[in-house]
């Protein structure tokens, strides 16, 4: 089980990264499709001028079960193994998850569960935090919900703007994103209720 398939929506850095760590050899996978929601999502063209295959299906007046099935056909077309979010806007359907059980994953810029949803450094940041970073998780149908495989913290600083601290997450993102997904393939890992344990051998 090594083929990725990428759901992003936008600047597509954390896909960057991924396909950046395969090429270096540091992550045994390969990317067999990049999909987005939007045509102009820069990810698209970085995916373009990696030489993979990059997708756009528009969602715009399609409902979720239909426009899901649309992403799924896709996936199952390039024998995808593994669903990585990396920067997907977008709500999954029960079916879509049904579709890949414990096999989609998600990051999120913040410790979840602090900090769901939209704008999560500026809320950390409102919310008066020491302490923030980022989330790698399986995905369920709620948002930025589902069990923890990684996370990584770090510091708020008393004269952070939202892009200093965005920054500072992104990196650790970056890090974080290719080690879950490595955890996950070599299929050391059990799930109870919902805590991953990570099984060192
Ligand atoms: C990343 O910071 C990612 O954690 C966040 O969107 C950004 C995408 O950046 N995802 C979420 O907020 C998911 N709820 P990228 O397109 O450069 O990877």
């Amino acid at each position: 089980m090594r083929r990725l398939g990428i759901l992003l929506s936008g600047r597509g850095s954390n896909f960057q990264a991924i396909a950046n760590n395969i090429a270096a050899g540091r992550l045994d996978a390969e990317i067999a499709v990049v999909i987005s929601n939007r045509e102009s999502a820069p990810g698209l063209q970085i995916a373009r001028s990696l030489g993979k295959t990059a997708l756009a299906i528009p969602s715009r007046g399609l409902d979720r079960t239909l426009y899901d099935q649309m992403v799924l056909e896709e996936l199952h077309r390039h024998t995808v193994d593994l669903v990585c979010l990396a920067g997907y806007m977008r709500l999954l359907s029960a079916q879509f998850i049904a579709a890949f059980p414990r096999r989609i994953l998600n990051i999120h810029p913040s410790l979840l569960p602090s900090f769901p949803g939209l704008d999560a450094q500026r809320q950390a940041l409102e919310h008066g935090v020491r302490i923030s970073g980022c989330t790698v998780h399986f995905v369920d149908e709620n948002l930025d919900s589902g069990p923890i495989i990684l996370q990584a913290a770090v510091p708020v600083r008393d004269h952070d703007t939202v892009d200093t601290l965005s920054a500072r997450i992104l990196k650790e993102e970056h890090r974080i994103y290719s080690e879950a997904i490595a955890i996950v393939l070599s299929g050391k890992f059990s799930v109870e209720g919902r805590r991953v344990r990570i099984n060192a051998q």
